[in-house]
């Protein structure tokens, strides 16, 4: 039995959102590990987060305005830079001596890579000593194989859990819970349930199923054409890489299912599930994918949120043997990045190279 004390992981990269979702000039404020964010785009394409808080009077300034330069709060007009340093008090008349660049609003370091926006969140201590250096930590936001570093999710979608981030990420890692939970005529059901081996072992800062060919009951699967390979990698603090590889060298074709769960608060959790493809043909179906892809996500969403009642009775859980072997990777490797961070060493990766045996 291991008792769930839940806390979240500082020092690393954590997804905050789609690049698509944030067009030059303009603003998007978002809640992350319960801390106020204001994202901003400005007009020469570079994106940077501020703590969304006006150090003079706590009004959000996602409240106010951006010319695609600086953000002007609402109440009081103070404007602040992407460094977050102050540039402008309008009420100032000069006889004050004060100097407005003195003033500064926390930033956060963010970082553009495969058309997805990712926020470094340090510990508060950490960024007002080190000024939240993300150079001085090994942990990076993952890089998708086979995907052009420019390249956008051909789609995606967010879905907002209302659990505890743990729970979010334990239970889309969880190989039992597919022919219960997910039960569709173009996926599995109970009956379709078998024994399946998997062989498992160390990835950057979390673990990878090894290549090998999906089940043949995946009617998903079937749809891509050729015979596909699978690899399925999980890393902290909450991503999700499947990548299927389908032909040969030379007509090699890759699909990338990308779920990153980004912490909203202690107990919401948000989903953002991307898929990237090189084949240029699944743009055609793609009107007809993603009530799929939604649909899927909706039913993980609906069993976590029944089992918030049971949750509130019990926090200690029974991680059982190889299907639950996953989740408590998840446990172990979280305590172990928050440990090397706390004792400023290096990670040591605890998952052993395993073959795991189930049935779903
Ligand atoms: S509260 Fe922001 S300028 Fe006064
Ligand atoms: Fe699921």
């Amino acid at each position: 039995m291991a008792e769930f004390a839940p806390f979240f992981l500082r020092s690393i990269w954590y997804y905050a959102l789609p690049s698509q979702t944030l067009a030059k000039g303009k603003m998007v404020a978002k809640t992350l590990l319960g801390e106020p964010v204001l994202f901003a785009r400005k007009d020469d394409g570079t994106v940077f987060a501020l703590r969304d808080v006006c150090p003079h009077r706590a009004m959000p300034l996602s409240c106010g305005r951006f010319d695609g330069r600086e953000v002007e709060c609402c109440y009081h007009g103070w404007r602040f830079d992407k460094e977050g340093v102050c540039r402008d008090i309008p009420w100032l008349t000069g006889h004050e001596g004060i100097d407005p660049a003195n003033i500064k609003v926390r930033t956060y370091p963010v970082m553009e890579v495969q058309g997805n926006i990712w926020i470094f969140m340090s510990d508060k201590k950490e960024a007002e000593k080190a000024g939240a250096n993300p150079d001085a930590f090994a942990h990076k936001p993952p890089v998708l194989p086979g995907i052009a570093m420019d390249a956008q999710a051909g789609l995606w979608t967010h879905s907002l859990f209302p659990c505890h981030m743990d729970h979010a990420v334990i239970g889309l890692m969880d190989p039992a819970h597919g022919p219960f939970v997910h039960q569709a005529w173009w996926w599995r059901g109970k009956t379709s349930i078998h024994e399946k081996a998997k062989a498992f072992g160390a990835a950057p800062f979390g673990f990878v199923m090894k290549k090998h060919r999906p089940s043949s009951n995946s009617f998903g699967y079937k749809i891509l054409g050729g015979v596909p390979e699978t690899e399925i990698v999980f890393a902290l603090p909450g991503v999700r890489i499947e990548h299927i590889q389908i032909g040969q060298e030379k007509n090699k074709h890759h699909v990338i299912n990308l779920t990153c769960v980004t912490p909203i608060s202690e107990t919401q959790t948000e989903i953002t599930h991307l898929i990237y493809w090189t084949q240029p043909w699944l743009a055609l179906i793609k009107p007809f994918f993603r009530p799929f892809m939604e649909g899927f996500i909706e039913q993980d969403k609906d069993v976590v949120t029944r089992q918030q009642i049971g949750l509130k009775h019990e926090k200690s859980m029974l991680l059982l043997k190889d299907a639950d072997t996953q989740a408590r990777w998840y446990f172990q490797l979280k305590q172990e990045y928050a440990k090397a961070s706390s004792e400023s060493r290096a990670f040591n990766n605890p998952v052993p190279d395993v073959t795991l045996r189930w049935r779903s």
